[in-house]
């Protein structure tokens, strides 16, 4: 069955020149399958870069969005048009213009994981593998960091010669990693080194030998002499983990599932494929207004 359902997706993806965008915490026969398999970051350069005329994004809605803005002449389509990321909407465009009254030099610092609106709003795009770089070399003192609170948290700390200003957002997949569990792991394989995401609570991070995005954590993994890791995030990292270090071993603290990027399945690949169904739609004026901060991203992260 699943054979067939691969054999119609690559003939039909050949017919329409299109292309399949992954990020890690989708279903392993997914990752297995797309042409590009990545974190936000390198999912939002493939995406601004490709020649095929259709994109089909097993992720989030941000990331079928950022996709769309990047790429406005192609056709994007989502596996699962209710695929959304909660954290994307957990800030306000009101408390936006408040701090930008309050301060003249502010910037305000939007996480990829964000809805359209709340990017139109902001100065520039961060995602986790580049908040550090780009947030350090803006000239602007006072930032304002949305929506993530955790990776807000992160990045005042690497950069403590800014006022960085916290939103109360959160990723509720990461906030449910504990750092009891993880000393509970800890004990149990006392060897192992623990990656975090910085999408984790304070605690959590203050726990890990490394705190990256998710292909940081899969390029640290494989680059380690160490043989065992403990590793706080989405499990969905685990198959790339898995394939890339046959020899090591990976422990997670729980089941740490994201529901949304689970919503894509081969089937819903399929049919979007044949019907052209979900495609990604943004009004003309947002999409420009919102394009700006990511296109700034990718020039900073360079
Ligand atoms: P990265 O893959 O960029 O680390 O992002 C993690 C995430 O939560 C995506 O939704
Ligand atoms: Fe959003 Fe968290 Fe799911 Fe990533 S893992 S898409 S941040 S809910």
């Amino acid at each position: 069955m699943e054979n067939r359902l691969i054999a119609e997706i690559q003939k039909l993806k050949k017919e329409k020149n299109a292309i399949i965008l992954a990020h890690y915490y989708v279903n392993e026969e997914l990752q297995a399958l797309a042409d590009y398999v990545g974190d936000s970051f390198y999912l939002a350069k493939v995406a601004k870069g490709t020649d095929a005329d259709v994109v089909v994004f097993c992720g989030v809605s941000f990331m079928g969005e950022s996709a769309k803005m990047l790429n406005p002449e192609k056709t994007v389509l989502m596996p699962d048009i209710t695929a959304d990321c909660p954290m994307a909407h957990m800030a306000q465009v009101e408390k936006i213009k408040e701090l930008r009254e309050k301060y003249e030099d502010l910037a305000v610092v939007c996480y990829i994981n964000s809805t359209a609106e709340l990017k139109s709003h902001s100065d520039v795009c961060v995602t986790s593998s580049n908040a550090v770089k780009i947030v350090k070399n803006l000239p602007n003192q006072n930032i304002f960091f949305i929506p993530d609170v955790n990776l807000g948290r992160f990045v005042a700390e690497q950069v403590p010669e800014k006022n960085v200003i916290l939103n109360d957002g959160y990723c509720p997949i990461h906030k449910d990693i504990t750092g009891t569990s993880i000393k509970e792991l800890k004990k149990k394989h006392p060897e192992a080194l623990v990656m975090a995401h910085p999408e984790c609570k304070e605690n959590v991070v203050k726990l890990a030998d490394y705190v990256g995005s998710t292909a940081d954590m899969i390029a640290f993994a494989k680059q380690s002499e160490c043989k065992e890791f403990i590793v706080c995030t989405e499990e969905g990292v685990n198959y790339r983990l898995r394939e890339d270090n046959p020899d090591k071993k990976f422990y997670f603290g729980g089941e740490y599932l994201c529901r949304d990027m689970k919503l894509n399945t081969l089937e819903k690949v399929l049919h979007v494929l044949k019907t052209g169904e979900n495609e990604m739609k943004l009004p003309e004026e947002l999409c420009e207004k919102a394009v700006a901060p990511l296109d700034r991203m990718l020039a900073l992260a360079k």
